[in-house]
């Protein structure tokens, strides 16, 4: 594979670490992305009994369609720390890394990803609100929110008044999307229209919505993802065919919560 022509404005099927090391050092302006959360390795805080015990955990039951997101916690740790490292030496100067993930309590430790991001320059961390959502777990308040860990080089600044924003943010989540884990659109739109990148790169596309947002505010992207699927449903959708063309064997979230609902 050859840069940029193999990668600009394309949808790479393929391994996120071994995809970014075919992209030269310093290409990138900004990395947006949500890796997965490795959500099936839990204690069963929602997840475990294959049952969805919190709403937004629901659309996740079964999982992704070409990964478990099930690793030992350790492996996983390594695992986006060498993620974040090939992050950091493609973005430029100027660059800068939203890394999207969760907090979550297991076996009455807080897991608050220090271990992944640790060495990295953390400069902020910015909170997503989630708006809506129905619990069906009694032990637990309904979790509402995710993190946005703002990870800079030195010469990293936002766009012109950017800066008169908060650090917490509130946006739906996308119910129409049959992805299982998809970023809402606005998301995507206040982060990228936050700076001036050029090149945007999400090295786990999942259904695309980085693509299409980068796109739409006239900036490039290069989308990876190791499941062909997700990588069909992000070029149709970038190239404007709407989500539901690639939708075989794949719920829209909006139809598994009608389903929980009546169950
Ligand atoms: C949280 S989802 C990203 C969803 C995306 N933000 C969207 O808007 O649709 C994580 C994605 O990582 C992908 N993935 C899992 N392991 C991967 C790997 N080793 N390399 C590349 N992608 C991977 C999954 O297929 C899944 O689509």
């Amino acid at each position: 594979m050859t840069f940029p022509q193999d990668f600009i404005n394309k949808i790479i099927s393929g391994d996120s670490v071994e995809t970014m090391k075919k992209i030269p050092d310093d290409s990138v302006n900004l990395v947006v992305t949500s890796p997965p959360y490795n959500l099936k390795n839990s204690t069963g805080n929602g997840m475990k009994d294959g049952r969805g015990g919190k709403w937004s955990s629901a659309a996740l039951i079964n999982g992704y369609s070409h990964y478990d997101d099930c690793m030992p916690h350790d492996k996983y740790v390594k695992w986006q720390r060498a993620c974040l490292e090939e992050m950091m030496r493609v973005i430029n100067d100027h660059g800068a890394i939203f890394y999207n993930h969760k907090w979550r309590v297991q076996n009455g430790l807080l897991q608050d990803r220090q271990d992944i991001v640790s060495g990295f320059p953390v400069r902020q961390i910015i909170i997503w609100r989630r708006k809506g959502g129905i619990n069906f777990n009694a032990g637990y308040f309904l979790p509402t929110y995710e993190v946005i860990y703002l990870i800079a080089k030195k010469n990293f600044k936002l766009a012109k008044k950017a800066n008169a924003l908060g650090d917490i943010w509130e946006f739906t989540q996308d119910m129409n999307n049959p992805h299982p884990a998809p970023f809402p659109e606005a998301l995507i739109e206040r982060i990228i229209s936050s700076t001036t990148a050029d090149v945007i790169l999400d090295p786990f596309m999942g259904s695309g919505t980085t693509g299409v947002i980068a796109k739409k505010l006239g900036r490039k992207y290069i989308g990876i993802d190791i499941s062909p699927k997700y990588c069909k449903m992000a070029e149709d959708r970038i190239a404007g065919n709407g989500m539901q063309r690639e939708t075989k064997g794949l719920k829209p979230q909006m139809d598994l919560f009608k389903q929980l609902q009546q169950a």
